[in-house]
Protein backbone atom coordinates (compact mmCIF):
# COMPACT_ATOMS: atom_id res chain seq x y z
CA UNK A 1 0.00 0.00 0.00
CA UNK A 2 1.80 3.79 -0.91
CA UNK A 3 1.49 5.98 2.18
CA UNK A 4 1.90 9.59 0.96
CA UNK A 5 -0.32 11.00 3.76
CA UNK A 6 -0.11 10.56 7.71
CA UNK A 7 -3.51 9.49 7.42
CA UNK A 8 -3.02 6.74 5.16
CA UNK A 9 -1.16 4.79 8.14
CA UNK A 10 -4.74 3.77 9.65
CA UNK A 11 -5.77 1.27 6.60
CA UNK A 12 -2.42 0.14 6.88
CA UNK A 13 -2.68 -1.00 10.09
CA UNK A 14 -5.99 -2.31 9.64
CA UNK A 15 -4.49 -4.66 6.75
CA UNK A 16 -1.56 -5.81 8.76
CA UNK A 17 -3.41 -6.62 12.67
CA UNK A 18 -5.60 -9.39 14.10
CA UNK A 19 -9.14 -7.47 14.14
CA UNK A 20 -8.80 -7.62 17.64
CA UNK A 21 -5.98 -5.15 17.97
CA UNK A 22 -7.02 -3.28 15.26
CA UNK A 23 -10.14 -2.43 17.08
CA UNK A 24 -8.83 -2.07 20.23
CA UNK A 25 -6.41 0.87 19.25
CA UNK A 26 -9.31 2.47 16.66
CA UNK A 27 -12.13 2.10 18.87
CA UNK A 28 -13.48 4.39 21.86
CA UNK A 29 -15.91 4.46 24.45
CA UNK A 30 -19.70 3.54 23.50
CA UNK A 31 -21.26 4.96 20.51
CA UNK A 32 -17.97 6.71 19.81
CA UNK A 33 -19.33 10.27 19.06
CA UNK A 34 -16.30 12.15 21.12
CA UNK A 35 -13.91 9.91 19.37
CA UNK A 36 -15.23 11.17 16.05
CA UNK A 37 -15.72 14.41 17.65
CA UNK A 38 -12.24 15.08 18.34
CA UNK A 39 -11.64 14.40 14.76
CA UNK A 40 -13.85 16.30 13.00
CA UNK A 41 -13.87 19.18 15.22
CA UNK A 42 -10.36 19.73 14.62
CA UNK A 43 -10.53 19.15 10.73
CA UNK A 44 -13.11 21.66 10.81
CA UNK A 45 -11.05 24.41 11.92
CA UNK A 46 -10.24 27.46 9.58
CA UNK A 47 -6.59 28.19 9.42
CA UNK A 48 -5.97 31.40 8.32
CA UNK A 49 -3.94 31.87 4.91
CA UNK A 50 -1.37 34.69 4.95
CA UNK A 51 0.90 35.07 1.99
CA UNK A 52 3.24 37.19 0.31
CA UNK A 53 5.30 37.04 4.19
CA UNK A 54 8.95 35.92 3.33
CA UNK A 55 8.75 32.69 4.81
CA UNK A 56 12.32 31.96 4.22
CA UNK A 57 13.39 30.97 7.76
CA UNK A 58 11.33 29.01 9.81
CA UNK A 59 11.79 27.02 13.10
CA UNK A 60 9.09 24.25 14.53
CA UNK A 61 11.81 23.87 17.50
CA UNK A 62 10.25 24.71 21.25
CA UNK A 63 11.49 23.93 24.77
CA UNK A 64 9.35 22.05 26.97
CA UNK A 65 10.03 21.74 30.62
CA UNK A 66 14.08 21.58 30.35
CA UNK A 67 14.29 19.87 27.06
CA UNK A 68 14.60 20.76 23.42
CA UNK A 69 11.89 19.77 20.93
CA UNK A 70 12.36 19.53 17.51
CA UNK A 71 8.82 20.11 17.08
CA UNK A 72 6.23 20.64 19.47
CA UNK A 73 5.07 16.76 19.45
CA UNK A 74 5.42 14.43 21.80
CA UNK A 75 5.07 10.24 21.63
CA UNK A 76 1.17 9.64 23.58
CA UNK A 77 1.33 6.76 26.54
CA UNK A 78 -0.24 3.94 24.43
CA UNK A 79 -0.73 0.74 26.33
CA UNK A 80 0.30 -2.87 24.97
CA UNK A 81 2.40 -0.88 22.38
CA UNK A 82 4.25 -3.75 22.37
CA UNK A 83 1.65 -5.58 20.86
CA UNK A 84 1.66 -3.52 17.29
CA UNK A 85 5.41 -4.28 16.78
CA UNK A 86 7.63 -6.79 17.88
CA UNK A 87 8.97 -4.70 21.04
CA UNK A 88 7.04 -2.12 19.96
CA UNK A 89 7.89 0.12 22.44
CA UNK A 90 11.62 0.11 22.18
CA UNK A 91 10.66 0.51 17.86
CA UNK A 92 8.90 4.00 18.68
CA UNK A 93 10.86 5.26 21.47
CA UNK A 94 13.70 4.90 18.59
CA UNK A 95 11.76 6.45 16.21
CA UNK A 96 10.66 9.64 18.60
CA UNK A 97 14.62 9.67 19.60
CA UNK A 98 16.07 10.35 16.46
CA UNK A 99 13.55 12.66 15.55
CA UNK A 100 14.28 14.83 18.60
CA UNK A 101 10.90 14.20 20.69
CA UNK A 102 9.73 12.55 23.84
CA UNK A 103 8.46 9.38 23.62
CA UNK A 104 6.23 8.51 26.59
CA UNK A 105 6.20 4.84 27.86
CA UNK A 106 2.63 3.46 29.48
CA UNK A 107 2.12 1.80 33.00
CA UNK A 108 0.71 -0.90 30.56
CA UNK A 109 3.12 -0.79 28.03
CA UNK A 110 4.87 -4.96 27.11
CA UNK A 111 8.46 -3.79 27.44
CA UNK A 112 8.93 -2.30 30.99
CA UNK A 113 11.08 0.53 31.68
CA UNK A 114 14.05 -1.15 32.25
CA UNK A 115 14.34 -1.93 28.70
CA UNK A 116 12.98 1.11 27.08
CA UNK A 117 15.06 3.43 28.91
CA UNK A 118 18.49 2.28 27.61
CA UNK A 119 17.78 2.23 24.24
CA UNK A 120 17.14 5.79 24.01
CA UNK A 121 19.64 8.56 23.83
CA UNK A 122 17.23 11.10 25.63
CA UNK A 123 15.41 11.38 28.65
CA UNK A 124 12.06 9.24 28.23
CA UNK A 125 9.01 10.13 29.93
CA UNK A 126 6.36 8.01 32.03
CA UNK A 127 2.78 8.11 32.57
CA UNK A 128 1.34 6.07 36.05
CA UNK A 129 -2.23 6.18 36.76
CA UNK A 130 -3.60 6.35 39.66
CA UNK A 131 -3.75 3.00 40.99
CA UNK A 132 -5.23 0.92 44.64
CA UNK A 133 -2.11 -0.91 44.41
CA UNK A 134 0.21 1.73 45.87
CA UNK A 135 3.10 -0.39 46.13
CA UNK A 136 3.09 -0.66 42.50
CA UNK A 137 3.05 2.60 42.02
CA UNK A 138 5.55 3.53 44.63
CA UNK A 139 7.76 1.05 42.54
CA UNK A 140 6.88 2.07 39.39
CA UNK A 141 8.01 5.57 40.53
CA UNK A 142 11.65 4.60 41.69
CA UNK A 143 12.00 2.32 39.01
CA UNK A 144 11.36 5.42 36.36
CA UNK A 145 13.76 7.72 38.49
CA UNK A 146 16.32 4.89 38.43
CA UNK A 147 16.13 4.41 34.82
CA UNK A 148 16.34 8.47 34.33
CA UNK A 149 12.56 9.25 33.31
CA UNK A 150 12.44 13.14 33.50
CA UNK A 151 8.85 13.89 32.96
CA UNK A 152 6.23 11.97 34.64
CA UNK A 153 2.59 12.11 32.97
CA UNK A 154 0.04 11.02 35.93
CA UNK A 155 -3.58 9.69 33.84
CA UNK A 156 -6.77 10.79 36.23
CA UNK A 157 -9.32 10.50 33.71
CA UNK A 158 -9.30 6.33 34.75
CA UNK A 159 -11.38 6.30 38.47
CA UNK A 160 -12.85 3.81 36.19
CA UNK A 161 -13.13 1.95 33.24
CA UNK A 162 -15.02 3.17 29.84
CA UNK A 163 -17.09 0.58 28.60
CA UNK A 164 -15.28 -0.23 25.22
CA UNK A 165 -18.04 -1.83 23.05
CA UNK A 166 -16.14 -2.48 20.43
CA UNK A 167 -13.72 -5.00 22.07
CA UNK A 168 -16.29 -7.08 22.70
CA UNK A 169 -17.04 -7.61 18.93
CA UNK A 170 -13.68 -7.84 18.05
CA UNK A 171 -12.28 -10.89 20.58
CA UNK A 172 -10.47 -8.41 22.71
CA UNK A 173 -13.10 -9.43 25.50
CA UNK A 174 -16.24 -10.98 25.45
CA UNK A 175 -17.20 -14.78 24.79
CA UNK A 176 -14.71 -17.19 23.33
CA UNK A 177 -12.11 -14.37 23.38
CA UNK A 178 -8.83 -16.35 23.23
CA UNK A 179 -10.33 -18.80 20.84
CA UNK A 180 -11.05 -15.99 18.71
CA UNK A 181 -7.74 -13.91 19.20
CA UNK A 182 -5.87 -17.36 18.16
CA UNK A 183 -7.99 -17.80 14.64
CA UNK A 184 -7.54 -14.09 14.50
CA UNK A 185 -3.24 -14.16 15.02
CA UNK A 186 -3.46 -17.15 12.28
CA UNK A 187 -5.43 -15.43 9.17
CA UNK A 188 -2.99 -12.71 9.81
CA UNK A 189 0.16 -14.62 8.87
CA UNK A 190 3.28 -11.80 8.87
CA UNK A 191 1.70 -10.45 12.68
CA UNK A 192 1.94 -13.74 13.44
CA UNK A 193 4.79 -14.72 12.74
CA UNK A 194 6.43 -11.18 13.51
CA UNK A 195 4.78 -9.69 16.97
CA UNK A 196 2.83 -12.96 17.60
CA UNK A 197 5.97 -15.31 18.04
CA UNK A 198 9.24 -12.98 17.46
CA UNK A 199 7.81 -10.61 19.76
CA UNK A 200 7.51 -12.22 22.77
CA UNK A 201 7.36 -12.23 25.71
CA UNK A 202 3.83 -10.37 25.64
CA UNK A 203 3.32 -9.41 29.26
CA UNK A 204 2.72 -6.45 31.07
CA UNK A 205 6.35 -5.84 31.56
CA UNK A 206 6.40 -3.08 34.66
CA UNK A 207 3.67 -5.11 36.23
CA UNK A 208 5.78 -8.77 35.92
CA UNK A 209 8.78 -6.80 36.80
CA UNK A 210 7.13 -5.90 40.03
CA UNK A 211 4.80 -8.61 41.07
CA UNK A 212 8.19 -11.25 39.78
CA UNK A 213 5.76 -13.55 37.69
CA UNK A 214 4.67 -12.78 34.05
CA UNK A 215 0.95 -10.94 33.76
CA UNK A 216 -0.16 -12.24 30.48
CA UNK A 217 -2.69 -10.23 28.35
CA UNK A 218 -5.43 -12.02 29.41
CA UNK A 219 -4.66 -10.12 32.79
CA UNK A 220 -4.61 -6.66 31.51
CA UNK A 221 -8.39 -5.53 31.40
CA UNK A 222 -8.23 -7.72 35.09
CA UNK A 223 -5.38 -6.48 37.09
CA UNK A 224 -6.51 -2.47 35.28
CA UNK A 225 -10.20 -2.98 36.11
CA UNK A 226 -8.74 -4.55 40.18
CA UNK A 227 -7.11 -1.39 40.15
CA UNK A 228 -8.97 1.61 39.30
CA UNK A 229 -9.53 4.02 42.49
CA UNK A 230 -12.74 5.97 42.47
CA UNK A 231 -11.20 7.26 45.64
CA UNK A 232 -8.91 9.41 44.40
CA UNK A 233 -8.51 13.03 45.24
CA UNK A 234 -6.19 15.99 45.01
CA UNK A 235 -4.67 14.93 47.87
CA UNK A 236 -3.86 11.50 47.27
CA UNK A 237 -1.18 13.05 44.51
CA UNK A 238 0.66 15.23 46.95
CA UNK A 239 2.99 12.27 48.17
CA UNK A 240 3.75 11.93 44.40
CA UNK A 241 4.32 15.46 43.76
CA UNK A 242 6.81 15.44 47.11
CA UNK A 243 8.48 12.09 45.91
CA UNK A 244 9.01 13.01 42.02
CA UNK A 245 11.28 16.02 41.57
CA UNK A 246 11.15 16.51 37.52
CA UNK A 247 8.05 17.65 35.89
CA UNK A 248 4.97 16.04 36.78
CA UNK A 249 2.06 16.70 34.28
CA UNK A 250 -1.83 15.95 35.32
CA UNK A 251 -3.26 14.01 31.76
CA UNK A 252 -7.12 13.93 31.68
CA UNK A 253 -8.31 17.89 32.07
CA UNK A 254 -11.22 19.47 30.04
CA UNK A 255 -12.12 21.86 32.38
CA UNK A 256 -10.95 25.15 32.73
CA UNK A 257 -11.93 24.46 37.09
CA UNK A 258 -10.07 21.30 37.01
CA UNK A 259 -7.20 23.07 35.32
CA UNK A 260 -7.01 25.99 37.95
CA UNK A 261 -6.90 23.46 40.52
CA UNK A 262 -3.74 21.60 38.44
CA UNK A 263 -1.95 24.92 38.76
CA UNK A 264 -2.72 25.29 42.64
CA UNK A 265 -1.98 21.57 43.22
CA UNK A 266 1.86 22.61 41.62
CA UNK A 267 1.82 20.58 38.11
CA UNK A 268 4.12 21.70 35.79
CA UNK A 269 1.97 21.01 33.07
CA UNK A 270 -1.79 19.21 31.90
CA UNK A 271 -2.51 17.66 29.29
CA UNK A 272 -6.36 18.36 27.70
CA UNK A 273 -7.75 15.36 26.79
CA UNK A 274 -10.75 12.98 26.91
CA UNK A 275 -8.59 9.98 26.64
CA UNK A 276 -9.17 9.68 22.60
CA UNK A 277 -12.59 9.45 23.23
CA UNK A 278 -11.71 6.20 25.38
CA UNK A 279 -13.53 6.81 28.41
CA UNK A 280 -16.49 9.31 29.23
CA UNK A 281 -18.40 9.45 25.38
CA UNK A 282 -20.22 13.07 24.85
CA UNK A 283 -17.25 14.92 26.86
CA UNK A 284 -15.97 17.75 24.79
CA UNK A 285 -14.06 17.20 21.90
CA UNK A 286 -10.29 18.24 22.99
CA UNK A 287 -10.36 21.08 20.39
CA UNK A 288 -13.64 22.29 21.81
CA UNK A 289 -12.38 22.25 25.43
CA UNK A 290 -9.29 23.86 24.49
CA UNK A 291 -9.20 27.35 24.54
CA UNK A 292 -11.39 27.62 27.48
CA UNK A 293 -8.78 26.07 29.48
CA UNK A 294 -5.89 28.33 27.74
CA UNK A 295 -7.52 31.22 28.96
CA UNK A 296 -7.90 29.80 32.51
CA UNK A 297 -4.09 28.89 33.00
CA UNK A 298 -1.58 29.81 30.05
CA UNK A 299 1.51 30.70 31.31
CA UNK A 300 0.75 29.07 34.43
CA UNK A 301 1.83 25.59 33.45
CA UNK A 302 2.55 23.98 29.92
CA UNK A 303 -0.39 23.16 28.27
CA UNK A 304 -0.21 19.57 26.28
CA UNK A 305 -3.36 18.58 24.13
CA UNK A 306 -4.23 15.41 22.47
CA UNK A 307 -7.10 13.47 21.07
CA UNK A 308 -7.96 13.92 17.20
CA UNK A 309 -4.42 14.72 16.24
CA UNK A 310 -3.84 12.71 13.03
CA UNK A 311 -1.93 15.23 10.68
CA UNK A 312 0.39 18.29 10.99
CA UNK A 313 -2.35 20.82 10.19
CA UNK A 314 -3.67 19.34 13.36
CA UNK A 315 -1.00 20.35 15.30
CA UNK A 316 -1.04 23.46 13.79
CA UNK A 317 -4.43 24.20 14.92
CA UNK A 318 -4.16 23.07 18.29
CA UNK A 319 -1.46 25.46 18.98
CA UNK A 320 -3.10 27.91 17.64
CA UNK A 321 -6.04 26.75 20.09
CA UNK A 322 -3.79 27.30 23.27
CA UNK A 323 -1.18 24.40 23.46
CA UNK A 324 2.11 24.57 23.77
CA UNK A 325 2.96 20.66 23.05
CA UNK A 326 1.05 17.62 21.85
CA UNK A 327 0.26 14.40 22.08
CA UNK A 328 0.34 11.44 18.70
CA UNK A 329 -1.42 8.08 20.25
CA UNK A 330 -3.26 6.55 17.67
CA UNK A 331 -1.71 8.31 14.78
CA UNK A 332 1.80 6.57 15.66
CA UNK A 333 0.77 3.49 16.77
CA UNK A 334 -1.09 2.99 13.47
CA UNK A 335 2.47 3.84 11.99
CA UNK A 336 4.00 1.58 14.17
CA UNK A 337 2.20 -1.64 13.64
CA UNK A 338 1.81 -0.70 9.33
CA UNK A 339 5.68 -0.48 9.27
CA UNK A 340 7.68 -0.83 12.69
CA UNK A 341 9.94 1.98 13.66
CA UNK A 342 10.55 2.95 10.37
CA UNK A 343 6.44 3.88 9.94
CA UNK A 344 6.78 5.65 12.99
CA UNK A 345 10.17 7.55 11.73
CA UNK A 346 7.94 8.37 8.36
CA UNK A 347 5.20 9.72 9.94
CA UNK A 348 6.79 11.98 12.36
CA UNK A 349 8.59 13.09 9.10
CA UNK A 350 4.93 13.44 7.31
CA UNK A 351 3.72 15.59 10.47
CA UNK A 352 6.92 17.87 10.37
CA UNK A 353 6.06 18.50 5.84
CA UNK A 354 2.74 19.30 7.09
CA UNK A 355 3.44 21.73 9.70
CA UNK A 356 5.97 23.15 7.57
CA UNK A 357 2.95 24.44 4.67
CA UNK A 358 0.86 25.33 7.34
CA UNK A 359 3.42 27.46 9.41
CA UNK A 360 4.27 29.16 5.60
CA UNK A 361 0.94 29.84 4.46
CA UNK A 362 -0.47 31.27 7.72
CA UNK A 363 2.69 33.49 8.14
CA UNK A 364 3.47 31.88 11.52
CA UNK A 365 7.96 31.77 11.27
CA UNK A 366 8.51 30.03 14.86
CA UNK A 367 6.05 27.90 17.54
CA UNK A 368 5.57 30.67 19.38
CA UNK A 369 4.22 33.26 16.34
CA UNK A 370 1.28 30.22 16.07
CA UNK A 371 -1.15 31.90 17.46
CA UNK A 372 -5.56 32.65 17.42
CA UNK A 373 -4.21 35.11 14.77
CA UNK A 374 -3.52 31.97 12.79
CA UNK A 375 -7.06 30.69 13.10
CA UNK A 376 -10.13 32.17 10.96
CA UNK A 377 -12.48 34.00 13.68
CA UNK A 378 -15.64 31.90 13.38
CA UNK A 379 -17.69 33.29 10.96
CA UNK A 380 -21.60 33.82 11.86
CA UNK A 381 -23.50 30.99 11.11
CA UNK A 382 -25.89 32.25 7.88
CA UNK A 383 -29.70 32.27 9.05
CA UNK A 384 -31.97 30.69 6.46
CA UNK A 385 -33.92 34.05 4.51
C1 LIG B 1 -5.84 2.65 28.34
O1 LIG B 1 -5.43 3.68 28.84
C2 LIG B 1 -6.73 2.61 27.25
O2 LIG B 1 -7.18 3.69 26.81
O3 LIG B 1 -7.04 1.51 26.77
Amino acid sequence: MIISASTDYRAAAQRKLPPFLFHYIDGGAYAEYTLRRNVEDLAGIALRQRVLRNMSELSLQTRLFDEILSMPVALAPVGLTGMYARRGEVQAARAAAAKGIPFTLSTVSVCPIEEVAPAIDRPMWFQLYVLKDRGFMRNALERAKAAGVTTLVFTVDMPTPGARYRDAHSGMSGPNAAMRRMLQAMTHPAWAWDVGLLGRPHDLGNISTYRGNPTGLEDYIGWLATNFDPSISWKDLEWIRDFWQGPMVIKGILDPEDARDAVKFGADGIVVSNHGGRQLDGVLSSARALPAIADAVKGDLKILADSGIRTGLDVVRMIALGADTVLLGRAFVYALAAAGGAGVANLLDLIEKEMRVAMVLTGAKSIAEISAESLVRELPVAQPA
